[in-house]
C-alpha cells in the first residue's frame, strides 16, 4: 500500500488548505496511508511527520493559511540536508510526496525527485508567478483582498482629493497589480515587467487634477519600488497631497475565494490521481479551464509571460 505525505512550504497562500484536504481525502479513498509533514522542508528533515485521518482535514476549507505550517528551509539548500530529508522519508516508510508551494518549494521537489524520490508539485502562492500555469492557489483570493483596499482606499482619496499610492506584493511578478488595479479601476498600475517613467507619472497626475480629477489611485507592484518614496516623489513635484499604504502581510490571509477552494480541490484530487498512475516529477496546473500536468523540468523552464494585453486593457480604461 502506497504511503503519500504532504507538505506545504513558502509563503503560505488562501487555499493552501483546501489543497491539503483534497490530497488527504482522494487519497484515502484510494486506500492510501497519509502522512502530513509540519513545516515544510524544514520539518521533513527534522521528521515532523503526523497521520492523516479524514477528520484531520474537517473543517479546514474555509480556513486561510496551513494546518500544516510552512517554512523556508535554509538546511534543505544544502545537499546534506536533502540527503537527510531522504532519509526521514525512508523511516517513515513513505513513497511519494506530494508538495504544496511555489517556485522556490518545486525547486526542493525538483532536487527530491532528481534523487528517486516520487513527487508532485500543486502550485500554491499569491504571487502567480509559475509561467507554466494560468494560475496559482491564494492568487485569487490575495487579489480580492487587495481590491477591498482599493475600493475602501478610493474613498478617502476621493474625500481628500489626494494621491493613493498602494503597494502590492509579488516579488518580481505584478500579476496580483495588474488584476487588482483592473479591477479595482486604479488610474495608474506599476509593474516591474513595465517598468515607469516617475516624471512622467507626475506630470500625468497634475493634468488630470487640473482636469478636475478628485484622486489619483496608483497601484503599485512592490517589484518596482515602495509606496512611501514614491507618494514623497509625487508630492513634492506636485504639490497634491499623497499617501502611501502597503498592504504586507494581509494579502495572504484570509478565507480564499470560492475560485482557490475550487482550484485547490482540483490540484489536489489530480495531484493524487497522477501518484496512483506512477506518473512522477510532475506538476499540476490549469491551462484555460483545463486541469494540466507536465512534467517538474519542463514546468520550471517555462519563461515568464506577461499579458500584454490585459495591461493594455487597464490602461486604455483607466
Ligand atoms: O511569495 C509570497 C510573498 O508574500 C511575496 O509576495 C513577498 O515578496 C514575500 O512572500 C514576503 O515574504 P515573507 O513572508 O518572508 O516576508
Amino acid at each position: 500500500m502506497k504511503t503519500i505525505a504532504v507538505l506545504t512550504s513558502g509563503g503560505d497562500a488562501p487555499g493552501m488548505n483546501a489543497a491539503i484536504r483534497a490530497v488527504v481525502r482522494t487519497a484515502l479513498d484510494k486506500k492510501f496511508t497519509v502522512m502530513g509533514i509540519e513545516r515544510g522542508y524544514s520539518g521533513l528533515i527534522n521528521g515532523e511527520m503526523i497521520p492523516m485521518e479524514r477528520r484531520s482535514v474537517a473543517d479546514i476549507i474555509q480556513r486561510g493559511g496551513t494546518i500544516l505550517k510552512t517554512a523556508r528551509s535554509e538546511e534543505f539548500k544544502t545537499e546534506n540536508g536533502r540527503k537527510k530529508a531522504v532519509q526521514m522519508l525512508g523511516k517513515f516508510g513513505i513513497d511519494s510526496l506530494v508538495v504544496i508551494g511555489g517556485d522556490g518549494s518545486f525547486r526542493g521537489a525538483q532536487e527530491l525527485s532528481r534523487m528517486s524520490i516520487a513527487t508532485v508539485g500543486i502550485p500554491g502562492t499569491i504571487d502567480n508567478d509559475l509561467p507554466y500555469t494560468d494560475f496559482t492557489i491564494g492568487f485569487d483570493t490575495a487579489v480580492n483582498t487587495v481590491l477591498d483596499a482599493i475600493n475602501k482606499l478610493r474613498d478617502t482619496s476621493t474625500s481628500h482629493e489626494r494621491v493613493s499610492v498602494v503597494e502590492v506584493m509579488g516579488r518580481n511578478c505584478g500579476d496580483i497589480a495588474l488584476y487588482s488595479g483592473l479591477a479595482g479601476g486604479a488610474e495608474n498600475i506599476i509593474l516591474p515587467e513595465k517598468g515607469y517613467d516617475q516624471d512622467k507619472l507626475c506630470k500625468n497626475i497634475l493634468e488630470e487634477k487640473i482636469k478636475g480629477k478628485l484622486h489619483n489611485l496608483i497601484v503599485l507592484a512592490e517589484g518596482i519600488g515602495g509606496a512611501e518614496a514614491l507618494a514623497k516623489k509625487i508630492q513634492e513635484v506636485t504639490g497634491i497631497e499623497a499617501r502611501a499604504t502597503k498592504l504586507g502581510h494581509i494579502q495572504r490571509g484570509g478565507s480564499p475565494s470560492c475560485m482557490d477552494r475550487i482550484l485547490a480541490s482540483r490540484f489536489g484530487y489530480r495531484a493524487v490521481e497522477l501518484l496512483e498512475e506512477g506518473k512522477t516529477s510532475r506538476v499540476v496546473g490549469i491551462k484555460g479551464a483545463k486541469i494540466i500536468d507536465l512534467d517538474i523540468d519542463e514546468a520550471l523552464s517555462v519563461p515568464r509571460y506577461f499579458d500584454d494585453k490585459l495591461y493594455k486593457i487597464a490602461n486604455a480604461l483607466a
